[in-house]
Formats: structure tokens, C-alpha cells, sequence
């Protein structure tokens, strides 16, 4: 069950509400974030609005008034999901979902009223809304949403593509433009897979393949390849492939959306209807999530919010082309303030250590072990094909022979309560395979709330010598980045740190460093304002 509603402190990301992040975007000195917002309490409620936060650095916010509200036919009854364009000339515009007089979903278009606004305030919907009204054929209406971020190819035409369900394919729906005004339906969608359920939130940009610099959406050129991801089931999956804009043809490099285990993801945790966006002032693309509650409902009421978005993170391409990797962007760590230390700590078997002397609340914590050598890693049975299945049966106290070893974090004082985040270390075709897993199953000593424990594996290539981990702690939620970024896992709940070795072999602890994090500005955002 979703729970629409508001949103929390952050350290890095922005007190936000609902759930997915229409169109973040960044205009005249300020990064703009939008989102799907309950004015009217803390669950979902299908009537949504445009919730509109500002910030110079994307970690101090400044909540405005809400940007779009349902008004007219073509949105009475919500303001659904969508994403900005910058047209030529600098000029933002949004294309969203309404849910229209017939709760039917349509798109719609909305421009600033004042462009020599920075916070671009106040915002107007076009006098000719719908843009595009009747859905494909075998969409049913209340399939058809979240437009895209548009972008034009060398032909001078804008794409954009809309999410949906077309009998039971997921769909990424194309629709072109030469004014952005008028979009006619391409014959064939940019890309469709079968019983995946309804494909929310599409997104579609490139990558450079030799460059961390990010891409504008509507760059093209040979040195590039393009990332399509679709929100289903109920998880971020995304895949890499070229795209030929003459031809309309995405052809992935590997298996493409398929909601199987296969499957890339952004996160293995927590993290879903996200969206990407391209920094232009500081040439970086930046990927935000919503992460959803793990509380129950009655929770949510009782704080009065829900849901929070995690923080903005760099999103590139590795150098094997393979995947995307991503680290929290540069400006979090202007949070930092009290700093530990240790180098070259060896771990012995079965023990524990706490880092002392910092705010475990917030915290910004990097550690890196000595990866083991391969003759002393267990063989990772071909059975053990599902990650997250992996990391349930072999918990952090189950013992192994490399690893479990990692962080326990947001401890209580008994240790009756943790979450921990830890890799366990196996070989297959004499390469080291890391098992990443985030285990909340005693997360809390309450009930009714979710404590599912995540996992992802991650290959290491023979010139790795060390495995990091860096995690994000902000009171009730954790974001962690294995290895540079390859696996990430996002999850919900509470303080101490301690590293552990539970593994029948002495581990290195190579560095560890950790800053305890001052609050941003704005972590919390509108709670209930009108309250019902
Ligand atoms: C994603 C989503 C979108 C929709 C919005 C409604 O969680 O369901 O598809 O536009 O949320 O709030």
C-alpha cells in the first residue's frame, strides 16, 4: 500500500511528500524540485497536487507554494506524475497527468507565468489542454501517464514518452511534436515488455560511455548510450541500449525490462518512481527516488506524513558499460562536521567494534575492507541465484567463512534493535562475487511495520583489492553504496554504529571514516497543511 503524504527531515535530500518526484529540474541558479503532494492528510489520496520545494545546493530547501492544483476539466480530480523540458531559449515547461472530468488520465502542459522568477512561482496551464487525450489502442485510460522529459532530435522533433499498460504489456508509449503543442502517437512504442503490469514514471536520457559528465536529454552523438527505466512491480528497473532516433528504435544491450531478477535496478531496497534530471551548471545527471513508509498507515497519520525522497545522487555509466553507477551528489558532504578516523583495523573473527565520538543519527559513515583472496572464498552455489532470498536465510549472525562483515548501524543501546548492512563474500568462475545485504528484521522491536531485508549482488574484477561502503543515516533511514556505487540499497528505520566481523576469518579494515551531519535547512516540509 502506497502512503501519499509528506515527507521528513533529510540530510542530503529535501523534506518532501508523496511519493514520485515530477520533474526535478534546475533553472537560473535553483534546482527545483516538484512532487506528488496530499494537501489534505498523511495517506494516499488520488486527489494530488504539484508540491514545489527550491534550493541552491539541493540539500537546503525552501518550500513555495504548490505549483500545480486541480482546476480545470482536463485535471479536476489530480495533478498526477510527469516531468519538466527545458525548450530552447531556456524555457521550462511541465507536461503532467490530470485526472480529468471523466477521472479519465490525460497529459497536460503548463508553463511559468514569470520567467524572470527564478523560483518560477507561479504556474500556468495551457488554455488548450489535453495535449494528448485518447489513449492507444488497448490502453485503457486509466493506464496512460507520467510523460517524460522531452527531447529533440537532430530533425528538429520533440519525443516524449508516456507510461502504460497496453493489453498486458508495460509500455513506454512515443508520441512526437513539432510545436511540443500537437504530439501525434508513433506507430510502435519505444519499448514494451510482457506481464510487467502498468510501467509508471518512464524515464529515458543518455549516458556518456567515456565521461562521469552527465548528458542534456537531447544530445546525440556516437559516444553515447541510453538508459530507459520504468517503474513496476513495485521497483526502479532500468537497462542500457542504443537508440537510433531516425529509425524510433531503443535496442537494449542485454535483456531489457523484464521485473526479473536479472534485471538492473537503481536500489534494492527501498526506492521506487523516481526520475532523473540534467544539472546543466554543474554538467552532472542527478537520479532522485521516492522512498517509501515502512510504517503502517495508522503511523502515518499519528506523524503526519509519509514518504520522503532520498537524496539526489550523480548517476553515470561504469567504464565497463554495463551498468550505472551512483554516489551521493558532492554537495552533501558540506553536512559533515565531527570527524573519526581508523586505518589498517584488523577485525578478528566474530567481534565487534563501536565507532565512538560521532552523532550516529546523522551520519555520513565510509569504511573499506581488504577483499579476501580467492582460495579463501566460499563457492557460491548455483542455487543461490536470488539475492534478497540470500541475504533473509543467510542473516548477520549467521556465521560464514569471509564475511558477513559491514556496519551495524542505528543500534539501540541493548542491540535489541538494528539494521544491518553487510557483505559476505563468495567465488564463482574464480572471480569474487560480493553478496551487498541490508538486513531491517530486527529493525525494531515493534510490529507492523516492514522489516523485508534487501541484497544485490556485486562482481568484483580481479584488480579490486578493497570493497567499500559508504551509508547515509538520517534518523529512519539508511542509503548505502557498495563499492563505489555499483549496488545500492535504501532502507527505512533507527542509533550507534559498530562494525562487525562475523565471519570465521579475520577481515582488514583498511579505512573508516565518519562525520556526524548538521540538519539542512528545510528538512521538514509542509505537514497537513489543511487538515481534514
Ligand atoms: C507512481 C504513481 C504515478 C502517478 C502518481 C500518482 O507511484 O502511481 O504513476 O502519476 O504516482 O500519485
Amino acid at each position: 500500500m502506497k502512503n501519499y503524504h509528506l515527507s521528513t527531515w533529510w540530510i542530503g535530500g529535501c523534506s518532501t511528500k508523496h511519493n514520485s518526484i515530477p520533474g526535478p529540474m534546475y533553472y537560473k541558479g535553483v534546482y527545483h524540485l516538484f512532487y506528488q503532494y496530499n494537501p489534505y492528510g498523511s495517506t494516499f489520496n488520488k486527489t494530488l497536487v504539484w508540491g514545489h520545494s527550491v534550493s541552491h545546493d539541493m540539500v537546503n530547501w525552501i518550500h513555495l507554494q504548490n505549483a500545480l492544483v486541480p482546476t480545470n476539466p482536463f485535471d479536476k480530480y489530480s495533478c498526477w506524475s510527469g516531468s519538466a523540458t527545458i525548450l530552447p531559449g531556456n524555457k521550462p515547461v511541465v507536461l503532467y497527468t490530470g485526472l480529468d472530468i471523466k477521472n479519465q488520465q490525460v497529459q497536460n502542459l503548463a508553463k511559468p507565468k514569470n520567467l524572470s522568477d527564478p523560483f518560477l512561482k507561479e504556474w500556468v496551464k495551457y488554455s488548450g489542454n489535453p495535449i494528448i487525450m485518447t489513449p492507444p489502442r488497448g490502453v485503457k485510460p486509466d493506464d496512460f501517464r507520467d510523460p517524460t522529459t522531452a527531447w529533440k532530435g537532430d530533425d528538429g522533433i520533440w519525443r516524449v514518452l508516456v507510461g502504460g499498460l497496453r493489453n498486458n504489456l508495460g509500455v513506454a508509449i512515443l508520441y512526437r511534436s513539432k510545436d511540443f503543442v500537437h504530439w501525434s502517437l508513433h506507430d510502435d512504442p519505444l519499448y514494451f515488455w510482457k506481464n510487467t503490469g502498468i510501467w509508471e514514471c518512464p524515464d529515458f536520457y543518455p549516458v556518456s560511455i567515456n565521461s562521469r559528465d552527465g548528458v542534456e536529454n537531447s544530445e546525440n552523438g556516437k559516444t553515447l548510450k541510453y538508459v530507459l527505466k520504468a517503474s513496476f512491480l513495485p521497483h526502479d528497473y532500468y537497462t542500457i541500449g542504443s537508440y537510433d532516433a531516425d529509425k524510433e528504435k531503443f535496442v537494449p544491450d542485454n535483456k531489457g525490462l523484464t521485473g526479473s531478477r536479472s534485471d538492473l535496478r537503481y536500489d534494492y531496497g527501498k526506492f521506487y518512481a523516481s526520475k532523473t534530471f540534467f544539472d546543466s551548471v554543474k554538467n552532472r545527471r542527478i537520479l532522485w527516488g521516492w522512498i517509501n513508509e515502512s510504517d503502517s498507515s495508522t503511523d502515518d497519520i499519528k506523524k503526519g506524513w509519509a514518504g520522503i525522497q532520498s537524496i539526489p545522487r550523480k548517476v553515470y555509466l561504469s567504464t565497463t558499460g554495463t551498468q550505472l553507477l551512483q554516489w551521493p551528489i558532492k554537495e552533501t558532504e558540506n553536512l559533515r562536521q565531527k570527524h573519526v578516523t581508523y586505518s589498517s583495523k584488523k577485525l578478528n573473527r566474530e567481534s565487534l567494534f563501536e565507532v565512538s565520538g560521532i552523532t550516529a543519527a546523522q551520519v555520513d559513515i565510509e569504511v573499506s575492507f581488504k577483499l579476501p583472496k580467492l582460495e579463501e572464498a566460499e563457492i557460491l552455489d548455483p542455487k543461490w541465484n536470488d539475492p534478497q532470498l540470500l541475504c533473509s536465510t543467510k542473516t548477520a549472525r549467521v556465521s560464514g567463512q569471509a564475511g558477513p562483515f559491514g556496519l551495524l548501524v542505528m543500534a539501540s543501546e541493548d542491540l535489541t534493535e538494528k539494521t544491518a548492512v553487510f557483505f559476505r563474500i563468495f567465488k564463482k568462475n574464480k572471480k569474487l562475487v560480493v553478496l551487498m545485504c541490508s538486513d531491517q528484521s530486527r529493525s525494531s522491536v515493534r510490529q507492523g511495520i516492514d522489516k523485508t531485508t534487501y541484497g544485490a549482488f556485486i562482481r568484483m574484477e580481479q584488480k579490486d583489492k578493497m570493497i567499500s561502503l559508504r551509508s547515509l543515516v538520517d534518523h529512519l533511514v539508511i542509503e548505502s553504496f557498495g563499492a563505489q556505487g555499483r549496488a545500492c540499497i535504501t532502507a527505512r528505520k533507527e542509533p550507534h554504529v559498530y562494525v562487525f566481523n562475523n565471519g570465521s576469518l579475520d577481515v582488514v579494515m583498511t579505512t573508516l571514516d565518519a562525520w556526524s551531519m548538521k540538519k539542512s535547512e528545510g528538512r521538514r516540509g509542509k505537514i497537513n497543511d489543511i487538515k481534514t
